[in-house]
């Protein structure tokens, strides 16, 4: 008997899904992974797994090639003219390096929220419905209304902000704009949120309802966090990957590296004898 339509999709979904060693689904897969500026190689053979619904933290000293991870997962590279990427990154499957990939809907599934809070010059609503808008995820301005406060609420913002969605977004205080912009990544549905240092900027209080957040947002979206916080990549990860000279030392259970890292440079940096 041949398999109905849908068979045969949950097959090959499930097919496709690949799973770690121990059984987690991986969403992002980075295989050899190296980047360049120009001749300076900046990232050497970075293969790391990124598990669904997991808060991964990428931790290391300043200059070994965090960032640089990060945005090859979103192809924000592709931004810096000298960049370039080998090796293979993928997203449920897929070579997202693929000359295919229409890259601005790979940023709408990938999604990323920067260190310091970066709203658009424009309202609080606006900063949030520029993404359904341009991705047409709306079909009134009743839909858009919804995804606005929808967004605003995942993001723990909307109860401070409901009554002045007119007012900029540039007049909160910074850590209501980071929270701002974490709801305009959630607005476009993304599958994948990537921070790069999101609470540095930040004061403590703001910096607890971040990571309040993040650890909420796990529910329904995998997330990959560079912090130069031990504390923080404690509190909010999983899993957390060790990164030092563009080499990736060590990945493994979050608790585990914190109590029992394998590697002598791991146990350096988390102890603070360098970085
Ligand atoms: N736009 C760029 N042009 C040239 N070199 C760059 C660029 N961005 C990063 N690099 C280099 O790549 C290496 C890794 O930088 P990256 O910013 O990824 O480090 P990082 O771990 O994020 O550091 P930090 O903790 O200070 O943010 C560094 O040697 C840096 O000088
Ligand atoms: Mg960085």
């Amino acid at each position: 008997m041949s398999p109905t339509a849908a068979e045969a999709a949950n097959a090959t979904e499930a097919g496709a899904r690949a799973l770690t060693a121990d059984g987690d689904p991986i969403k992002m897969r980075g295989d050899k992974v190296c980047v360049f500026y120009g001749d300076k190689q900046a990232l050497f053979d970075i293969d790391l797994d990124i598990r669904e619904r997991q808060v991964t933290a990428l931790i290391g000293p300043s200059g070994c090639g965090k960032s640089t991870f990060l945005r090859c997962l979103n192809r924000m590279n592709d931004t810096i003219d000298i960049c370039r990427v080998a090796g293979d990154i993928t997203l449920d499957g897929m070579d997202i390096y693929d000359p295919s990939i229409d890259v601005v809907e790979l940023r709408a599934r990938v999604g990323m929220v920067f260190q310091k809070p970066n709203p658009f010059p424009k309202s609080i609503y606006e900063n949030v419905a520029y993404g359904p808008r341009i991705h047409g995820l709306s079909r009134s301005k009743a839909e858009l209304d919804d995804i606005v406060a929808s967004s605003l609420q995942k993001a723990g913002l909307y109860e401070e902000v409901k009554d002045r969605l007119d007012a900029p977004g540039t007049g909160l205080s910074g850590g209501q704009q980071q929270r701002l912009c974490i709801a305009r990544a959630i607005a476009v549905s993304p599958e994948v949120i990537l921070m790069d240092e999101p609470c540095s900027a930040l004061d403590p209080i703001a910096t607890a309802k971040v990571e309040e957040l993040i650890d909420e947002l796990r529910e329904n979206y995998t997330i990959v966090i560079v912090t130069h916080s031990m504390q923080q990549a404690a509190r909010v990860s999983q899993r957390t990957a060790f990164f030092h000279l563009g080499i990736l030392v060590e990945e493994g259970p979050t608790q585990d590296m914190f109590t029992n890292p394998r590697d002598r440079r791991t146990q350096d940096y988390i102890t603070g004898r360098f970085g």
